[in-house]
């Protein structure tokens, strides 16, 4: 679940560059000897724990008949995590916090990674095997594919590493450490400062302790805010940039239920797809080469094949985008009227355009493939997230806290001078906000990230901008000696503007289809001159409305007849006469521009209110950390590394709905139809799944399990992220959330809030019974026993014990 553009808050520029989400061994000798992690590891030659087994069932068969799952709301930072961990180890995890997050040492942090900054992904290898979402890595398969090698149909497994798949642009970042720079930050904040003043100097003082950080290293660092303003943590990273595509299965599976089954449950979707790290030979970051070897890393999750049952503890570790769990009830009742719906009746329209073309021609099908599950993931999302704000009453739950709150502030002078606004700051802002919002959406959504020519045009124009300037700096400075040696200087940086026009513009010509962007343009460019007042249209949506009279479909074809931006060849002649007068008059430059003009003048034109709610979500958040002593409220998702905890278990959705913790594969051909599809099941997965060939990859009773669910906290980020179980094992790879909880990002639900992820032993199925790919198996600590917990002395298991049935049950 990547690329969420903010909503209710201050709209932000969202990465639009982008397009819009080991095995320990002697080779790792600093590895903790003491810890369970090391020890199970050591002994991975497996134990036959079936009584302490037995015994935990039933200690936990009570335990769940006397409470219900607990509530799991929670994001927690790594760092802070003893905190929790009393409840962590009532709940089953069998771990130290070192285990978890050290600096020093490895631990699980080190074989999680963000990646591409969207989505999680973690190692599964001794080799850099990395194990993510399905829908994760889409974006990459559907760029290798073609209708001639058509990756996302027939899945794509290479047989060798020189096989693997480059994929520009992609990284795999690792935390190496973080701490806690509040005191510091506030220190340089004095109390009379402006809140717009307050941000500015916060984020210097970041710079700063960031660039203090990353002194003469490689890394990478930065200070986020947390809290709304109230804390601020250092992050230090180290990115990977060579990472390549190494297995995805057909999106029969991965993508199987589509957006039907999408943000739902119960599900069958194979969700994940594998890439591996590549190195320097030194393991450390390069640039792709030829010469590149699989990373080395700090630690390797090793697969439990032992699945879960009800009431396991469950974690999950990874990068959340973000949640706006302290969101007032004002700001959710601007999301349930205005925000939301605005963003799916643009989007309804994209979608249906989109997939009109799509319908009609492969090339188009294959070029727009995740162009569409992007626009309809969150799409679908915003439907969810209005209709269950409703159901679940969010907007009720919100004001019986703001409520509880106004009257804990009129019990104190202190709090009343500190607190005493914030409720009516909130009441103006989002009335003054009321007025806007909708405009920009469509700013976005129908205009810069609308139709896609906009936002290309106006990069181009960027680049070729400053491709200019540089031209005519060198072609004056041709007298003068001392400056000719400037333009020998300049004359790479132009050379190096130039080919990166150049091959941005392949790759978005590559993925592109000008007449399907052309209708976009008409459709959404109409929608956005109907709806929105004339004076919050950008300038050339206006003009062009009152000079077409409306007829949106005259305009586009003309911006696409007379622009130079529509493919490459044009691009080509513009640099054998590159003239800044060129760019001037081109109409999708024009647009390109007008509409970040409105972009940015909407930002400053409502600073003042932008800056109120800030500063009322500053205090607002402080003053319930207040109010609650006790209560251990988490930080909203910021896309730094979490870790949340639950435990399986299903729930009921609704009136004598009850659902099941998981799902099996005969689920699979229960959904199945060949005409659909959404829901065709590849033959060759039918008839394993008819003929129950599961290999040791089945349950004790014989099933295939598919997906299952469990109540930790997760959000758009955590997708490809691993669930863990107690031991420290990779038990699935969390994909999604339920549709009864898509309010979830807002309030949490404790009794309906769940995360679907799919279960590694249907991974594993499909990579070797499937796929046929033994070679990854074989590469992945597999582990059948439940490692011996450090506790437990009295069992010593013979070390040469090897004899593991696979499929022994
Ligand atoms: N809802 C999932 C998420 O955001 C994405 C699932 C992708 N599948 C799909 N049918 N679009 O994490």
């Amino acid at each position: 679940a990547h690329q969420r553009l903010r909503q209710n808050r201050r709209s932000f520029w969202p990465a639009l560059w982008v397009g819009f989400g080991r095995r320990p061994n002697v080779l790792c000798p600093n590895f903790k000897r003491h810890s369970p992690l090391f020890i199970y590891i050591r002994n991975r030659k497996f134990y036959n724990h079936f009584t302490m087994k037995k015994l935990i069932a039933i200690v936990l068969a009570l335990g769940m008949s006397l409470g219900t799952l607990s509530a799991n709301e929670g994001m927690w930072l790594p760092i802070f995590l003893n905190q929790n961990f009393a409840e962590m180890k009532a709940m089953g995890l069998k771990l130290s916090p070192e285990d978890i997050y050290d600096v020093n040492n490895g631990s699980l942090k080190d074989a999680v990674v963000s990646l591409g900054g969207f989505c999680t992904a973690e190692v599964v290898s001794d080799q850099g095997l990395l194990l993510t979402n399905h829908h994760c890595g889409y974006d990459a398969i559907q760029t290798h594919s073609s209708p001639e090698h058509d990756y996302l149909s027939d899945g794509f497994w290479s047989a060798s590493l020189e096989e693997e798949l480059r994929n520009e642009g992609l990284y795999a970042r690792f935390l190496v450490r973080m701490e806690d720079v509040t005191n510091r930050v506030l220190d340089s904040l004095s109390s009379d400062l402006s809140q717009a003043e307050r941000e500015q100097r916060a984020a210097r003082v970041g710079k700063q302790i960031a660039a203090e950080a990353t002194e003469g290293t490689a890394y990478t660092a930065n200070v986020k805010s947390f809290y709304h303003g109230n804390e601020f943590y250092l992050f230090v990273y180290k990115t990977y940039r060579d990472v390549r595509l190494v297995g995805a299965p057909p999106q029969s599976v991965g993508k199987f239920g589509g957006d039907t089954d999408n943000w739902m449950w119960p599900r069958h979707t194979g969700d994940f797809s594998f890439f591996r790290i590549y190195a320097g030979e030194d393991n450390e970051p390069a640039r792709y080469s030829e010469d590149n070897v699989p990373y080395q890393p700090q630690h390797a999750l090793p697969i439990s094949m032992r699945g879960v049952d009800p009431g396991d503890f469950t974690m999950v570790m990874g990068f959340p985008g973000s949640t706006d769990r302290y969101l007032t009830s004002y700001g959710v009742k601007q999301a349930i009227d205005k925000y939301n719906p605005t963003v799916v009746k643009i989007r309804d329209k994209k979608l249906d355009i989109m997939k009109r073309y799509m319908d009609a021609d492969k090339a188009t099908q294959i070029k727009y493939a995740s162009k569409y599950a992007q626009t309809a993931n969150y799409w679908k999302y915003y439907i969810g997230q209005t209709k269950q704000l409703k159901q679940n009453n969010v907007y009720e739950q919100k004001k019986a806290i703001e409520e509880k709150f106004s009257r804990w502030v009129k019990q104190d002078p202190q709090r009343q001078k500190k607190y005493g606004d914030v409720l009516s700051m909130f009441e103006e802002a989002y009335q003054a906000k009321d007025d806007y919002v909708k405009s920009n959406v469509y700013v976005l959504e129908a205009g810069l990230i609308g139709p896609e020519i906009p936002l290309f045009a106006f990069r181009m124009d960027r680049l070729l901008g400053r491709y200019l300037q540089i031209k005519e700096k060198i072609a004056a400075a041709e007298t003068d000696s001392a400056e000719k040696a400037l333009q020998q200087k300049m004359q790479p940086r132009m050379e190096a503007l130039k080919n990166g026009a150049m091959e941005n513009a392949t790759e978005f010509y590559g993925d592109y289809n000008a007449e399907l962007d052309q209708e976009l343009m008409a459709s959404l460019f109409g929608l956005y001159f109907q709806n929105i007042p004339q004076e919050q249209q950008p300038e050339f949506l206006a003009e062009a409305g009152d000079k077409y009279k409306g007829n949106f479909q005259k305009y586009a074809r003309k911006v696409f007849k007379k622009t130079f931006l529509t493919d490459s060849s044009e691009l080509a002649e513009f640099f054998e006469k590159p003239k800044q007068k060129t760019l001037d008059k081109d109409p999708a430059i024009e647009i390109g521009r007008s509409l970040y003009e409105r972009y940015q003048g909407s930002n400053k034109a409502h600073a003042k209110t932008e800056n109120k709610l800030d500063k009322a979500y500053r205090l607002w958040t402080a003053g319930l950390r207040e109010m609650n002593p006790d209560k251990h409220y988490a930080p909203d998702a910021n896309s730094t590394m979490r870790v949340t905890y639950g435990t399986v278990g299903g729930y009921k959705a609704r009136d004598a709905v009850r659902y099941q913790n998981y799902t099996t594969a005969q689920g699979i051909l229960q959904k199945m139809d060949n005409n659909d599809p959404e829901f065709k099941v590849p033959a060759k997965l039918a008839s394993l799944i008819r003929d129950k060939n599961y290999g040791p990859y089945a349950n004790d009773k014989g099933e295939l399990p598919v997906c299952f669910i469990h109540n930790t906290d997760i959000t758009g980020g955590n997708s490809g992220s691993p669930v863990i179980n107690g031991h420290g094992e990779l038990i699935g790879t969390a994909f999604d959330g339920n549709w009864e909880a898509m309010s979830g990002d807002i309030y949490f639900e404790n009794e309906l809030q769940r995360t679907i992820s799919v279960d590694i032993r249907y991974t594993l199925f499909i990579v070797d019974k499937y796929a046929n790919a033994s070679r990854l198996i074989d590469e992945m600590n597999l582990v059948y026993e439940a490692p011996q917990e450090k506790s437990n002395t009295t069992e010593e298991a013979p070390a040469e014990k090897e004899s593991m049935e696979a499929n022994e049950m």
